[in-house]
Formats: C-alpha cells, sequence, structure tokens
C-alpha cells in the first residue's frame, strides 16, 4: 500500500466514470462525450439530464416522457413549504434553507425505485423549495408549479408568479446545464461517499448541498458579485480595487481552479451570455468590471501560473442581469448540480465500494491514561 499523502486528494483517482471529463490543461469539458458548448448552446436541462442518468441523449418521444416524469414530482409536500415559510422567516441563509428541506424529502417520498427514480423525485421537487424560500422571504405565498413549462422556465415562474420570456428561460436553462456536472468534484465526491455506504440518496444530495455551499466551492458565485458591488461603491476603479485587494493578500473569487489551469470553458460561454444580456439592457458595468479584472490578473501573469475565471466569475453577473437575488446564485448552482450528483452516486454504486481512506496518524504514541479526578 502507498503511504503517499495527497493533501486534498489532489490528482488521485477515486474511479472510473463515463458521465463527464474536465480536460483542465486545455479548457475542455465533456459530459459523455459531448461538448459542453454543443450541449449548452443545443441541448436543455432535461435532456442533458437524461444524459447523464441514462447514458444517451434523448428522442423526442425520451424527452417528453422524461419531462412528464419531472413535471409530476414539482409538488413538496405542505409540511416541507410550512418549514421552508419558518426558515425564511428566521433568516436562515438559502443554502442552509435548502439543505435543510431537502433533508426533510425524505419523509415524504415513497421510497419506490432505485436511486435514479428518487433522485428524480428530489431534482424535480429542489426548484420548489427554492423558489417557495424566496417568496416567504419577500412576503409572499408560493406558487405552485406550472406542469406547461420546463425545469428552467418552471423555476422563473414560480419565483416571480409571472411566465418568464424566452431570453431569460433559455439563459437560465443554459446556466443549468453548464453546472449540472463537472468530474469528481468537492460536493460530488461528498454525495459519492454518502453513497457508497449505501445510504438513500436524499442524504447524498442533502450532504452535497452543504459541501457546495463552501466559498472554495459553489459559495465562490456569490463572491464575486459581493466584489463587484464592493467596486462599485468604492471610489476605485476595477482595476485598482483587485491591485489593492492583492496587495492586502485577498484572494479574489471567481479565479482559479483545481482542474483547470487555463480559463473554464463554462467561464467563456457565460461571458458572451453576459455579452448579449449587456447589448440588450444597454448596462455593461458588471462586464466592464469583469473583463477589466481578467486582463489585469492576465497581464499581471496569473494566467500563466495557471491561476485563470472559473464558472462562478461569470455567473453571478448573468443571474443579476436576470434580476436574480445574489444569495440564491448558489442554491440555483445546488439545484442543477443535484443531477450530477445523483448521476455519480447512480455511477458509483453500480460496482459500489465502501470510500474509506486514511490519515497519516502524526499524534502521540503510547499516551499514558489517567481516570478524570487524577489529570
Ligand atoms: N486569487 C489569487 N491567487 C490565487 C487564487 C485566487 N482566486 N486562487 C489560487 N491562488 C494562488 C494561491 O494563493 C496559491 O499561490 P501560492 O502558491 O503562491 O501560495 C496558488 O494560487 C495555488 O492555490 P491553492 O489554493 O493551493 O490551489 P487549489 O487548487 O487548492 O485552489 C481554489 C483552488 C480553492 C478554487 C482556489 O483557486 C481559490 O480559492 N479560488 C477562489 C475561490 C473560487 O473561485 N472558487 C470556485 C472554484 S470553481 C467551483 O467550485 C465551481
Amino acid at each position: 500500500m502507498s503511504n503517499e499523502l495527497k493533501r486534498g486528494l489532489e490528482g488521485v483517482l477515486v474511479t472510473e466514470s463515463e458521465l463527464s471529463h474536465v480536460d483542465g490543461d486545455v479548457g475542455k469539458l465533456v459530459y459523455r462525450g459531448y461538448d459542453i458548448e454543443e450541449l449548452a448552446r443545443g441541448a436543455s436541462y432535461e435532456e442533458v439530464l437524461h444524459l447523464l442518468w441514462y447514458g444517451s441523449l434523448p428522442t423526442r418521444g425520451e424527452l417528453d416522457s422524461f419531462r412528464g416524469e419531472l413535471e409530476s414530482e414539482r409538488a413538496v409536500d405542505d409540511d416541507v413549504l410550512s418549514t421552508v415559510r419558518a426558515l425564511a422567516e428566521a433568516d436562515e441563509r438559502p443554502m442552509a434553507a435548502l439543505r435543510t428541506a431537502t433533508s426533510m424529502l425524505s419523509a415524504y417520498d415513497a421510497g419506490e425505485g432505485g436511486t435514479l427514480e428518487e433522485g428524480a423525485r428530489i431534482t424535480a421537487k429542489l426548484p420548489t423549495i427554492l423558489a417557495a424560500f424566496e417568496r416567504a422571504r419577500q412576503g409572499e405565498s408560493a406558487v405552485d408549479p406550472s406542469p406547461d413549462l420546463s425545469h428552467a422556465g418552471n423555476f422563473l415562474y414560480m419565483l416571480t408568479g409571472t411566465e418568464p420570456d424566452e431570453t431569460s428561460e433559455e439563459t437560465f436553462d443554459m446556466a443549468l446545464t453548464l453546472h449540472a456536472d463537472h468530474g469528481v468534484n468537492a460536493s460530488t465526491f461528498t454525495a459519492m461517499v454518502i453513497g457508497s455506504t449505501m445510504a438513500d440518496v436524499c442524504s447524498a444530495v442533502t450532504g452535497g448541498v452543504g459541501a457546495l455551499s463552501g466559498s472554495l466551492h459553489g459559495g465562490a458565485n456569490q463572491d464575486v458579485m459581493e466584489m463587484l458591488h464592493e467596486i462599485d461603491a468604492s471610489e476605485k476603479g476595477p482595476v485598482e480595487w483587485v491591485k489593492d485587494a492583492r496587495a492586502n493578500g485577498r484572494r479574489i473569487p471567481g479565479f482559479g481552479h483545481r482542474v483547470y489551469k487555463v480559463k473554464d470553458p463554462r467561464a467563456r460561454i457565460l461571458e458572451e451570455k453576459l455579452r448579449d444580456l449587456a447589448d440588450a439592457s444597454g448596462d455593461a458595468t458588471w462586464l466592464e468590471y469583469t473583463t477589466a479584472i481578467e486582463s489585469h490578473l492576465e497581464s499581471e501573469g496569473l494566467f500563466e501560473k495557471g491561476i485563470a475565471p472559473n464558472v462562478d466569475f461569470y455567473s453571478g453577473s448573468v443571474y443579476d442581469a436576470m434580476g436574480i437575488p445574489m444569495d440564491l446564485y448558489t442554491p440555483i448552482f445546488a439545484m442543477s448540480r443535484a443531477g450530477g450528483w445523483v448521476a455519480h452516486v447512480n455511477e458509483y454504486q453500480e460496482d459500489n465500494r465502501l470510500i474509506r481512506p486514511r490519515a497519516r496518524y502524526v499524534g502521540a504514541a503510547d499516551a499514558a491514561f489517567a481516570q478524570i479526578d487524577d489529570r
């Protein structure tokens, strides 16, 4: 057995997977061999879920029936919605509220079928939970899911009470596709560890939400937006602000990645989307800030060190242009990534082996035990 210590499991292979591959040297991401760019532009989130879960892009008939299955599972039990309202009243953070409500779903789940069936029921319900939470915060009652809208469109509808226009629905759908899967990242690994004990899918997804919430992972999209607002409120321009932040040892959120050593392809696609949205609205503030920061950090040599924009650098600005509150960005990421967590748990369980690494013990040896009153 190798005794080599790999802190953060960096570069360690834990399993074989056919689901997604990140080529960090050239900035390429594929889901089951399909380039992310083609999927983001040409396939809906539901098609991508079908690809990840069942191994192929669906035919029209397969898609209709898959969409029907998800649509029929969107409603959430009233008890869960009451808890969501209570959490909103208690000012709970959206990611924590989503985690708590996700965990509650098992109490109202019939437990039928295998991992994919349970995963589909949970994936269908996360948008309903999140939209209800946001509406409760705004003092509004929850909007029932619409059976006629796509996963993306229905979320926006439940959030605002109004059916979204085509551009908003398409943009949001694209964002969901871009975030659906990404190899064995921290939250996916968390879900896989839980799944490898043969715990239920609800536990795995709940754990995934917890892992994603941190600022080194999904939480960075909100941090980027907070940075942009901080810059806006300051006297400084974006370049000066970033120079000062770096001089004070601050990391720039939305930059750097454990696997990508060049610009994340998802960031490239979202940047383009942000450009379209800025053209349409006439407000290019965030686009100007982000591109100025990116150019400056590139000229400072960060790209050469393999620290380039990741998906979070541009996603927040895109959501902001759609009028979505900042602290919903990470829960939206979770809503999408649930599809990837379910896919990985399912794939791993097909040839399951309990995930159980070890630590190199560097603690004391032969400590002499004393009873409590003798210490
Ligand atoms: N800004 C400035 N410097 C950075 C940044 C950054 N955002 N990220 C990494 N570095 C520097 C570090 O200071 C370190 O420099 P040093 O060797 O001189 O000390 C070097 O790059 C390596 O950094 P590590 O933290 O060791 O690299 P790791 O692979 O562990 O980090 C991580 C990856 C956690 C994503 C890191 O780049 C980071 O903190 N980024 C900011 C947060 C972020 O955007 N997270 C989202 C990631 S994408 C996602 O989860 C969806």
